[in-house]
């Protein structure tokens, strides 16, 4: 591709994505579309969509602002941070968008943050971004801990430990840092491919579905839901808790919202069925997710427009 295509093509996803009155599911591929190509003005046409009034649409935007790892994107995020008229959900992500590119200067005021900020999720999030790049300024070499096969920038680098047992009890000691809690999660997550067995995996999905029983942090729980939309159909065994979650009307919108994004990558019908259910809920974070992962399952069967979308 030559200069000029790919600006026309930004262009096009651009005008798509910044598009009120277009399709969310579309705007969503065009935003993915965007954080593909990563460039610069990439980054500066999502951060338009800041102005938007769909919670879910501005939080992804965080999202993918943090996974293009750009210092570009720094100030963007700064000032979606910074924009109390944000939702939590949106902050809580332009926090851990900030996290993920990892800047040591940004240390005090992600301290400031977790103590002082408004939203719980935002406090949490800063904690465990500052957690996280403490981690690696006082560990470059571990770098490697960060890799995965789902090609994400995770909140926290996976756990070392690789015994099912340890990981499970650790995931869900609430004596230890939520960061600590998050490495575990990680950790299951990745030895998950690795199992011997049926039945170790079956008990290493448990020990995730576990995760779902903490009490005291939504931001914990929707990590969890989190984990399973990028295991897919590979944790389908966790389907029926995962809607469950969905179906719960006094559980926080993120983790609601997370769960039927998880929904949406296992590919079956139980998985539908909640989705369908919760497509006109009176939720709009709900009701977007469930628009946006049964859309996502039906179209990328047979169109090459966009490029998919990856959590
Ligand atoms: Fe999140
Ligand atoms: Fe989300």
């Amino acid at each position: 591709m030559n200069g000029q295509q790919l600006d026309e093509l930004i262009t096009k996803y651009s005008s798509i994505l910044n598009n009120f009155d277009e399709n969310l599911a579309r705007r969503f591929r065009a935003l993915f579309s965007l954080k593909g190509l990563g460039t610069d003005r990439c980054i500066e046409e999502m951060g338009k969509a800041f102005a938007d009034s769909s919670e879910l649409l501005k939080h992804e935007v965080a999202y993918c602002l943090g996974q293009t790892k750009s210092d570009k994107a720094l100030e963007i995020l700064k000032s979606c941070l910074n924009d109390m008229k944000q939702e939590p959900v949106v902050r809580h992500e332009a926090v851990e968008a900030i996290g993920a590119i990892g800047p040591p200067d940004y240390l005090a005021l992600l301290k400031d943050l977790a103590v002082n900020d408004r939203d719980v999720e935002v406090r949490e999030t800063s904690e465990l971004a500052f957690d996280r790049i403490k981690f690696f300024e006082e560990n470059p070499e571990k770098k490697h801990l960060m890799e995965n096969r789902f090609n994400s920038v995770d909140p926290a680098p996976r756990s070392e430990e690789t015994n099912l047992a340890k990981l499970r009890e650790a995931l869900m000691d609430t004596k230890l840092s939520l960061f600590e809690r998050y490495r575990a999660m990680f950790g299951l997550r990745d030895i998950l491919p690795i199992m011997e067995t049926e039945e170790e995996k079956k008990e290493c999905i448990e020990a995730l579905l576990n995760g779902f029983n903490e009490k005291k942090s939504a931001l914990f729980r929707h990590e969890i839901a989190f984990v399973f939309g990028q295991l897919g159909d590979v944790a389908a065994h966790g389907t029926a808790r995962l809607a469950e979650v969905v179906d719960n009307e006094l559980e926080h919108g993120m983790v609601r919202h997370e769960a039927a994004e998880a929904l949406g990558n296992m590919g079956n019908e139980m998985a539908d069925i909640c989705l369908k259910k919760h497509r006109s809920s009176a939720a709009q974070i709900l009701r977007e997710s469930c628009e946006v992962a049964l859309d996502q399952s039906e179209y990328y069967e047979n169109n090459t427009e966009f490029q998919p979308i990856s959590a």
